[in-house]
């Protein structure tokens, strides 16, 4: 295919993995006995942030705080859109403590926070896609904040269940191409989602499990350029054949708590 996709430039928030260490189990990648590699996990993270700013998008980094092993994953935190930010609430107690340095971060940065009043945990949940917002609950993120997100943008929520707990937040199952198209592991969804889904993305790109499980969803697009996992290779060669170009970085040392590229990185629209 001779399509010449077009990268827009992006602002990303980060968060370095100085205490990335996995300490309790709340998704079922995360086993308690874990010994985590905390030089390889630092490696792999900056070679994400280099991919980043040599492919010319913006890279901010939040300080990371001591005992709070899962701050890596700035996914988390939050929803911006249009410089409005909708916070988090965190579903596990050990998290939420990083409701706060985030908050904190988006003050100094010059942004109003927006305080959620359920459960919702940023984009790892809600995602930003062209004309909607993809919202994924079953797990962590609550139908309720749902309609709050909406209320808060105005922006049409498309609320999705997942049913999977290996997909427990919807940027495991599914990542955004572009302003019209996706990539998704349609099993991730309820019958009644995978509908819909369908009915907005007949031409998305569908991933297979083991992609999937290696977590080859969990990936940023530009709009021409992928951010994804190397050991999704079947995802690589699809993206490949529809003009996407991708870039692979792995993320291995992450996956031993449940995260990946995507899980890395808030976007700030
Ligand atoms: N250990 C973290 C948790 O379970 C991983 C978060 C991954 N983040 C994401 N956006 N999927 O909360």
């Amino acid at each position: 295919m001779s399509l010449t996709r077009v990268p827009r430039p992006r602002r990303f928030l980060t968060c370095a993995p100085r205490y990335f260490d996995v300490r309790y189990a709340i998704n079922p990648w995360m086993r308690e006995d874990t010994e985590v590699d905390t030089d390889l996990a630092r490696a792999q993270w900056e070679t994400l942030i280099r991919a980043y700013r040599d492919h010319g998008h913006r890279v901010e980094s939040i300080e990371p705080v001591a005992g709070l092993p899962d701050m890596v994953f700035a996914a988390n935190s939050a929803v911006v859109l249009e410089g409005r930010v909708f916070g988090s609430r965190f579903h596990a107690p050990q998290r939420r403590p990083e409701q706060l340095a985030y908050e904190r971060w988006f003050k100094a940065a010059g942004f109003d926070v927006h305080p959620p009043e359920s459960v919702c945990e940023g984009e790892g949940d809600l995602i930003p896609a062209g004309p909607y917002i993809l919202a994924g609950s079953g797990f962590r993120t609550t139908r309720a904040a749902h309609q709050e997100v909406q209320e808060f943008f105005g922006v049409p929520t498309i609320s999705l269940l997942l049913v999977d707990p290996y997909f427990y937040h919807l940027d495991t199952a599914l990542f955004v191409l572009d302003d019209r198209n996706i990539a998704y592991y349609p099993e991730a969804f309820s019958p009644g989602s995978r509908e819909v889904l369908e009915r907005l993305y007949p031409d998305a790109l569908i991933a297979t499990r083991d992609d999937a499980m290696a977590f080859g969803l969990n990936a940023v697009s530009d709009g021409r350029n992928v951010f994804v996992t190397p050991q999704a290779t079947g995802l690589i060669d699809q993206l490949t054949d529809r003009g996407y170009v991708p870039v692979p970085v792995d993320m291995s040392e992450l996956h031993k708590a449940g995260g990946s590229i995507k899980c890395c990185t808030q976007e700030i629209r």
